[in-house]
């Protein structure tokens, strides 16, 4: 399995229903299966936006501890969001959510890393190392760093980028949105790769916070598209990243 971790350095750009977008676009793109994990030290939104219960969640997986992750126990502990895609929500409360980070964020990178049937979209919230999500973001296949391109937002993920850069964090950029900066300056400013562009648009974004089912009129307009060309840039990098490991 590879862990996605998607995050941000400041502010609320866009994390979750990026996420949301590429666990969406994940299967129908790469052919793997992916779940949806919410690993905000804020405390989940996914079962409000989706009306989804608000259980199972974190706290059910955090209860098997002391047992080996398998996958039957991962989907035991998922809903399906949006009709299929298996989430692992988390507790709407902050605190209760990062009191369940603090011990199964390394269970389940270490857990997520055994599994080889299915790839994990992680919402990490804001990035911070000492977050109760540190241990995903250490150990993450990929770090996906969103930012709107705005100098508000520059200053921090530059910041941040340094911060997980020199951590060997394998990481890389997507704006949200194409204005008022170009999202080359922002990567070039920041030292990361850019990954690709969200296109900002409100409307369509409601059915990435569950304000509407995705039908396939969605799936031509621009955001679906760019979605599904983020996920085929992603799915590149892990392979051409294994392929390195493989031959060293
Ligand atoms: N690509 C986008 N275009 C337009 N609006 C967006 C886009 N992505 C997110 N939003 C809006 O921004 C707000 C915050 O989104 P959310 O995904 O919850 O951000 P975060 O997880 O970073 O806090 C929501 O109202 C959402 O609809
Ligand atoms: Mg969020």
């Amino acid at each position: 399995m590879s862990i996605i971790a998607v995050g941000s350095a400041k502010a609320s750009p866009g994390v979750t229903s990026l996420s949301v977008g590429l666990g969406q676009s994940w299967e129908p793109t790469t052919g793997r299966r992916a779940v949806v994990v919410e690993a905000d030290g804020d405390g989940g939104v996914l079962a409000a936006r989706f009306g989804l219960a608000s259980s199972p969640s974190l706290v059910e997986l955090s209860g098997t501890t002391r047992h080996e992750m398998t996958i039957s126990r991962l989907q035991a502990s998922c809903q399906p969001l949006a009709g299929h895609l298996p989430a692992l929500v988390a507790p709407g409360c902050g605190e209760t959510t990062t009191r369940i980070l603090s011990h199964l964020a390394k269970r389940l990178a270490d857990g997520f890393g055994q599994l080889d049937e299915i790839d994990a979209v992680v919402d990490v919230g804001r990035v911070r190392l000492d977050s109760p999500a540190a241990e995903l973001i250490k150990h993450c296949d990929l770090l996906v760093l969103v930012a709107h391109p705005r100098f508000d937002q520059l200053v921090p993920l530059v910041h941040q980028a340094r911060r997980v850069l020199s951590e060997d964090i394998p990481t890389a950029l997507v704006c949200v949105g194409d204005r008022p900066y170009p999202p080359t300056e922002m990567a070039k400013a920041s030292q990361l790769d850019l990954l690709g562009v969200m296109a900002h648009e409100p409307r369509v974004t409601q059915a990435l916070v569950g304000g509407f089912p995705v039908n396939q009129r969605h799936r031509r307009l621009l955001l679906w598209r760019t979605l599904t060309e983020l996920v085929h840039r992603i799915h590149f990098r892990l392979q051409a990243a294994a392929g390195g490991r493989e031959a060293a």
